[in-house]
């Protein structure tokens, strides 16, 4: 027998901590009917021809008995909101599926609620590993149910991935808060003028986030606050989405998983673009979505308050921000929001500024203008500073 090198354990986890990797739950039925479950990121796709994937329990594992002895196991990839979901299915014992909702896959073992997708498998073949299993399974069926961001590991933490596409306009809030911070005056002038509030948002990752909010000292028309952070999903967004590069637009296009068809947000976002804002309409829309807000702590949505935003944001129609569409269609929302983008020298939206103005065609036309006014002198002041850094 050979004896290799000594590597200390905790080095060994170190390291390997630095890799990351996606989140699944292995869950099977076990030899009473019970549904088992656990997390695990060691799986990985193994072969096409036959298709055949694989991960790797531990020896100690009391779950992985439970389902290796229906000979059937179906891989649940967890979304980016099912962290509580993964420290489920991570802890020992108890009803891992007590406050859970699933349903059978073709093999009969579960598909848990609100993940992105499932792969039913046969136990094709089971290795030793050290202290783990190799488990091989043979893909029955599979499916995507949500194609939205996967829960990632990496060095101990949970986190999502934030597709380099998605990077269109900033990766932190750094550049928009300078610019939110020169729009300020701006912004409270804005407000005072209009009686109504104004507000200015960023998208990072895949949420749009309240990064400024000026009120004119009239009644709030929502209960607005800074930190608020809603998903950046179609049909709304478009101020960002309209001017994005074509594979971030893309991402906001496929997004969509509501009654919003291509077709019509494509048509929306071009009429963004034409007449340099969008208009978010719908007193009801405002009110739904804030109530849900008003629930939340600013800065921490938890998992169910983006789910129910959501659900929300499906319910609306593609062209709910086209400036094209007349305030009439809406005559029962009150107030409209008006949508101008910041942008820097490439195009890139650093930032979005919204003001409430009543729902009328010539009180959305002048907002537009004078919020366009301030993303332009804003941007100038953004070149100039960068001009000045530079030298
Ligand atoms: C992110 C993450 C990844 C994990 N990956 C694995 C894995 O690949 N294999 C494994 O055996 N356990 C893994 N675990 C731990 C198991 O989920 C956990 O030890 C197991 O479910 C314990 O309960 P059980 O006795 O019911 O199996 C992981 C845990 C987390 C949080």
């Amino acid at each position: 027998m050979t004896v290799g090198p000594t590597i200390d354990p905790g080095a060994f986890r170190e390291v390997l901590g630095h890799f990351p990797t996606g989140v699944v739950v292995i869950a099977g039925i076990d030899q009473d009917g019970a549904p088992a479950g656990m997390a695990v990121g060691s799986f990985t796709s193994v072969s096409l021809d036959p298709p055949l994937v694989a991960f790797l329990p531990d020896r100690s594992s009391t779950s992985w008995p439970k389902i290796a002895s229906s000979g059937k196991f179906c891989v649940n990839i967890l979304s980016a909101e099912q962290e509580v979901v993964c420290r489920a299915f991570a802890s020992r014992g108890g009803d891992k599926f007590a406050s859970l909702n699933w349903k059978p896959a073709p093999s009969g073992s579960p598909i848990i609620e609100g993940v992105v997708g499932w792969i039913d498998c046969d136990v094709e073949q089971v290795h030793e590993a050290g202290d783990h299993w190799i488990v091989v399974g043979a893909v029955r069926e599979l499916d995507i149910v949500d194609p939205t961001l996967p829960l990632v590991f990496f060095r101990g933490g949970y986190g999502h991935f934030s597709p380099l596409s998605l990077r269109a306009w900033s990766n932190d809030l750094v550049m928009p808060l300078r610019a939110a911070d020169l729009a300020r005056p701006y912004m409270e002038a804005l407000a005072n003028q209009y009686g109504s509030e104004c507000i200015a948002s960023a998208v990072v990752g895949d949420e749009m986030v309240l990064v400024a909010a000026a009120n004119g000292g009239a009644q709030r028309w929502t209960p607005t606050q800074v930190g608020q952070r809603i998903p950046f999903r179609a049909p709304i967004g478009t101020a960002f989405a309209a001017w994005a590069p074509p594979a971030a637009q893309e991402v906001w296009l496929k997004g969509a998983d509501g009654s919003a068809t291509r077709d019509v947000l494509e048509t929306t976002l071009a009429a963004v673009r034409e007449r340099g804002y969008s208009v978010g309409r719908g007193s009801p829309w405002f009110a739904d979505a804030f109530s849900v807000l008003a629930r939340a702590t600013p800065g921490r949505p938890s998992p169910e308050t983006s789910q129910e935003l959501r659900a929300l944001i499906a319910l609306l129609p593609g062209d709910h921000e086209s400036p094209a569409v007349g305030p009439e269609r809406d005559a029962h929302a009150g107030i409209s929001t008006v949508n101008v983008p910041i942008q820097d020298p490439q195009g890139a939206t650093i930032l979005v500024l919204t003001l409430a103005v009543p729902n009328r065609r010539n009180g959305q036309l002048a907002a537009a203008d004078s919020l366009r006014k301030v993303a332009h002198e804003v941007a100038s002041a953004l070149v100039a500073e960068a001009a000045g850094a530079g030298r």
